[in-house]
């Protein structure tokens, strides 16, 4: 059979989907990182399929299952932080922590980091990657590491804080939809050290990094301090959508700031959460997330600079080649071998699951990697 047709996948159980033409993938792409614990978990499918035969909304009326969730949720937090709303995507939870920000601090004007992600709605793109969508002039976008060293970055940030205008700094700690790129942990050290000094709110977005994707429980983890605001996603419902966000203590969350959707605090994204949050309390999580990490390390090491640069840590991890045709190819290369990935303008993106098999992984890992070598000798020899 032809494999020329436009993937389909039609079901998917753990670390494999099954496409329309009847082949069997594993699945390293994995709804851009958020079935973090196997396609159709059986634990979290079940929670699903009794919230289904019970209430699927109540209109943001308290329900047992959504508070159930959301005790498990304010229990992982990190001490001084609580649980301040769901949404749906990580779009709607990035915009919520923006107007949380505006109305502690007063001020309405906001600052990110070029090509990070935070959404696509017309304010979260202005703040990272499009020059065209409304709210520009509210939304000031700083340089990353790709653009400029840290320490000129840093100057930067001082200077636009010091006008004690920015109400907040969102920063995606590892670029997941740009190639990875990551600063040094010094760099988000001072970065929260500036924020407080001039009484900006610091938003950590670990929608993709968040609960355990990079091996401790937040990216911020790694840190000496908190951030203001933490917003996470990607992993909470095992790909059913739900967005949370946390905040300082100190920080006000109420009626003021307009919380929550139509399709927040639902009772179904609720017990996706909630049973996924269970797996993941019995779970080794750092162990397993360690181990990919380890296993992604050893296939790349061998690598030359030439066949692509890896970045990542835990179970988030790009290769980069630089040019915009080179990540397509290797992409349709591994697929064609039964592995399915992602590529972001010029980079791959292997986003495995927690639970996947280390020798399974090995082995697609070790593919990957000829891939790239493959990709990096057609262009030599071009
Ligand atoms: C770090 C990060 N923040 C925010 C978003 C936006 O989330 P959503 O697509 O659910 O709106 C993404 C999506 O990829 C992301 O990776």
């Amino acid at each position: 059979m032809s494999h020329d047709r436009p993937l389909q996948i039609v079901s998917g159980s753990g670390s494999y989907v099954q496409a329309g033409d009847g082949r069997t993938l594993l699945d390293l792409r994995n709804g851009f990182g958020s079935v973090f614990l196997g396609h159709c978990n059986p634990e979290i499918t079940d929670a699903l399929v009794q919230q289904l035969g019970q209430v699927w909304t109540t209109g943001r009326i308290s329900n047992p299952t959504v508070e159930q969730a959301y005790a498990k949720i304010e229990a992982l937090l990190p001490s001084g932080m609580r649980f301040a709303g769901s949404y749906s995507t990580g779009m709607e939870v990035s915009e919520y922590a923006a107007r949380v920000a505006t109305a502690h601090t007063g001020r309405r004007r906001l600052a990110g980091f070029a090509r990070s992600m935070h959404g696509k709605s017309a304010m979260t793109a202005a703040l990272s990657w499009e020059r065209t969508s409304l709210g520009n002039s509210d939304c000031h976008i700083l340089p990353f590491v790709h653009q400029a060293a840290e320490s000129e970055i840093l100057n930067q940030v001082e200077d636009l804080l010091a006008h004690h205008e920015i109400a907040a700094v969102l920063v995606e700690p590892i670029q997941g939809s740009n190639s990875g790129f990551e600063a040094s942990l010094d760099f988000y050290e001072s970065l929260l050290e500036l924020c407080e000094l001039h009484g900006t709110l610091c938003v950590f977005d670990e929608i993709l990094t968040g609960l355990y994707r990079t091996v401790p429980l937040f990216f911020a983890t790694r840190l000496t301090r908190m951030p203001d605001i933490l917003l996470f996603a990607k992993s909470m419902g095992n790909g059913f959508p739900m967005s949370g966000m946390a905040v300082r203590e100190s920080i006000e969350t109420g009626s003021r700031t307009l919380p929550g959707s139509t399709f927040s605090d639902s009772p179904l994204a609720a017990a996706a959460a909630g049973a996924c949050l269970s797996v993941m309390e019995r779970l080794p999580m750092e162990f397993l997330v360690d181990e990919i990490d380890q296993a992604v390390r050893a296939a790349f090491l061998d690598l030359p600079a030439s066949a692509g640069t890896v970045r990542g840590r835990g179970a988030l991890w790009c290769i980069d080649f630089a040019d915009l045709q080179s990540s397509g190819r290797v992409r349709a290369a591994v697929e064609r071998e039964g592995i399915l990935i992602s590529s972001q303008g010029s980079a791959i993106r292997l986003l495995p699951s927690a639970l996947v098999a280390c020798d399974v992984l090995g082995f697609a890992l070790a593919r990957v990697a000829a891939a790239c070598a493959d990709e990096s000798f057609r262009k030599d020899t071009m």
